[in-house]
Formats: structure tokens, sequence, C-alpha cells
């Protein structure tokens, strides 16, 4: 048979249908349940766009202090885990901290096996509660310091900074933070939202889906593009370096992390947003120096590659200025995406069919196998 088109990293190819949220590339937007991301982000907390991304409808006062309340219930992470997070080598990256916690946590969940829509539900209320207090867990004893315990009382926000930072900073802090959760939490096919239905298509269990959903995030094209963009801001450390350094990658045809996206090409919806809390952050600490340096950046991006900023660019900046040190930006990322992730998992347990696509074999023609002695 002739050889068909191949969609080489599925450029282009409509996988599926889904309810969860829309990319419109057209107009550069992103809704979720139909509601703009940037709308999204100015009005509500995080923990109400979560309610959103699992029910299709944002929360009544009622429903929200019951999601709020379950969630926070649930924050505490088993004796077990603490202990196996402290044998956990102290140079792990966090990211494969928090993968690995992710699947411990599916040996203990009394679910974990159970892939009804109910049981997946519930155990992603458990890991939404808890993947915060293990990637702080995982943060601080690889520093030997001691594994704070969860409060009820904190939101979301207050409880990340509370746990990785020991602190509950200020209410601009906090609003940033819970900015940049809100324009994590989902964005359709993307590379570990897509592994996460992958994996749930053949039947497996949520813990497995998401733990290969972390795997899917970490790499530089995807997730860990936001720690690849505050190491790169720092490698250029002075604004009036920034444009020599630019041109020095453009000799070398090398990437610009934090710049360029497969499905919006004339800009990320998700980034003004981000960038205006960014700006916050850094008025807060009083040092405009990364602010600036990607100034220059997404300025020079723009007029000598037309390729426009996404949204790891300004956030990186933004999780540094917080006081996050950079191997925590892109586990900060899954405390988010584990929203839509489960999201997605959901949807596609509902109405399932095994994801097997085909291969066009370019390897040798069938031959022979030969014995031993003349290989
Ligand atoms: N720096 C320099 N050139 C770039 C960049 C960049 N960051 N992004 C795209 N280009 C160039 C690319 O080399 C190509 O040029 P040419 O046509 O001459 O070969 C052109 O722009 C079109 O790009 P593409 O390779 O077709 O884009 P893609 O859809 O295959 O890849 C991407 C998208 C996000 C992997 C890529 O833009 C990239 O590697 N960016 C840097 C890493 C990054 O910031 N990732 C975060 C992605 S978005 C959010 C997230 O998932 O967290």
């Amino acid at each position: 048979p002739e050889k068909p088109t191949i969609y080489k990293g599925l450029v282009g190819v409509y996988a599926d249908v889904s309810s969860v949220s829309k990319v419109m590339p057209e107009t550069n937007s992103l809704t979720y349940g139909g509601y703009a991301v940037q709308d999204l982000a100015e009005t509500c907390s995080f923990e109400e766009v979560a309610y959103l991304l699992w029910h299709g409808e944002l929360p009544n006062a009622a429903q929200l202090e019951a999601f709020k309340a379950e969630t926070s219930s649930q924050r505490e992470i088993s004796p077990a885990l603490q202990r196996v997070i402290r044998e956990f080598p102290h140079d792990a990256h966090p990211m494969d901290a928090i993968r690995t916690a992710v699947s411990f946590m599916g040996l203990e969940d009394p679910e974990a096996g159970d892939v009804s829509d109910a049981a997946q539900r519930r155990k992603a209320m458990r890991l939404f509660a808890k993947i915060p207090t293990a990637i702080a867990a995982a943060y601080r004893a690889a520093k030997g310091q001691e594994v704070a315990a969860p409060d009820p009382k904190h939101s979301f926000a207050e409880n990340v900074f509370h746990l990785i930072q020991g602190r509950v900073p200020q209410p601009e802090v906090l609003k940033a933070f819970d900015v940049s959760m809100i324009l994590y939490a989902e964005h359709t096919f993307n590379a570990s939202t897509y592994t996460a239905r992958l994996v749930t298509s053949s039947g497996a269990d949520l813990h497995g889906a998401i733990t290969a959903g972390i795997a899917s995030l970490k790499g530089p094209l995807h997730g860990g593009a936001n720690e690849a963009v505050m190491h790169m801001l720092k490698e250029i450390g002075d604004p009036k370096i920034a444009r020599e350094w630019l041109q020095s990658r453009f000799d070398h045809k090398a990437l610009v992390m934090g710049f360029g996206h497969r499905v919006y090409k004339s800009g990320d919806s998700r980034v003004p947003t981000m960038r205006k809390y960014a700006e916050k952050m850094a008025e807060v600490v009083q040092d405009r120096t990364w602010m600036e340096i990607s100034r220059i950046l997404a300025d020079e991006m723009l007029t000598k590659k037309n390729i426009h900023p996404n949204l790891d660019f300004p956030a990186g900046p933004a999780y540094y200025l917080m006081g996050f040190e950079i191997p925590l930006f892109t586990p900060l990322f899954v405390a988010s995406r584990i929203t839509g992730w489960a999201a997605h998992v959901f949807e596609q347990g509902a109405d399932n069919r095994l994801i097997r696509p085909l291969s066009w074999y370019t390897g040798p023609e069938q031959r022979p196998v030969p014995p031993m002695a003349a290989r």
C-alpha cells in the first residue's frame, strides 16, 4: 500500500471530542466550561475553577464550601509515604519525587483499582488535596527540614506557601499564585493530558494516569519550560546583555525557552494576565531585573522571529519572585494540572475507546533469522 499521510507530533489531528476546555487559536483564547480563563483568573479562586473543571459548572456558595471542606480534610499524607519520601535521594528532582509519591499513593489508596466514575472522582479529590503536601515533604526532607503539617483552615494557595515556605505571604502574593494555578489548570489535549487519557483508555486507574501525566509534564518542551525559563533569565542575569545573549541563541539555532506554542501561533491569552501578576511580584520584591530581561527577550523574539511567549515565560519569574526555588516550578504546575488531567480521565472513562494509532513501518523487509554463527 501507498504511504499514508503521517501526522508527526499529531499536528492538526482531532483525536476525540471534549467539553472540558476550548482553545481558539484564531483569537488566541482559552475557555474552561465556556468561561475565558483570564476572567476566571481575575474573579475566581483556584478552588472554584477546580470545581468547574470537575463538574462543568461553577459552584454556588454552599457547593464551594463543601468542596473546600472535603479537600482540606484530605491533605495529610500517610506516615508510610512520609517515610518513603525521607528515603528519596536528596538530589532527586522534585518532579521525579512527586511522580513517585503519586505512584505510591496509588499503592495505598483504598479504591486504587476501582475505575468507576464515582471512585475515580473520590481518588482525584484525594490526590488534589495531597499533592502539595507530598511536594513540600519531598522538598523539605531533601533539605533536612521537618515536614510541616497541612492546616485545614488554609485556602489552597495559603496551604502551598505554608507547607513549602513555612509562611503565608501577603494577599497580593497569594492572589498571583492563585492566578497561576487557574491559568495552569487545563489546556485541552496537550502532551501530559493526552498521556493521562491514553493510560485511561486501556482501563487503567487514575493514579496510573496521573503518574504518567507527571512524567510527561516534566519535559522542557512542556511543563519543564517554566523552570528552563528561569534558568535562562538567571544565565542572562543582566538586562544589558539580553539582546546579545539572544543573538547567540539565534546563531546556534537554539530554542528560546518559554516561546512558541503548538496551537497558538500569534499569542497565548494566558500570558498578559500572568505577566501582570509577575509584574506585581517584581514590585512586592522590589526587583525588576527578571521582568526587564523578559521584556527585552519578548520584544526581540517578536520582531526578529515573530514568535510569541507562552504561559511558562511569565510564570517562571513569577514563581521565582514569590520565593520558590526553581526545581519546584514544574511540581507547582502539577499541583494545578491534576485538576485538568482528572477532568479528562473522567471524560475518557465515560465514553472510552482504546487509543491505538497505527505506525508506518520503515524497518527491514521480512527476512529469515540467521543462525548465531552467521551474525
Ligand atoms: N525558540 C526558537 N525557535 C522556535 C521556538 C522557540 N522557543 N519555538 C518555535 N520555534 C521555531 C521552530 O524552530 C520552527 O522554525 P522552523 O520553521 O524554521 O523550523 C518554527 O518556530 C515553528 O515551530 P514548530 O517547531 O513547528 O513548533 P511545534 O509546534 O513543533 O513546537 C513547542 C511547539 C512549544 C514545542 C516549541 O515552540 C518549543 O520547543 N518551545 C520552547 C519550549 C517551551 O516553551 N515549551 C512550553 C510550551 S507551552 C506550555 C506548556 O506546555 O507548558
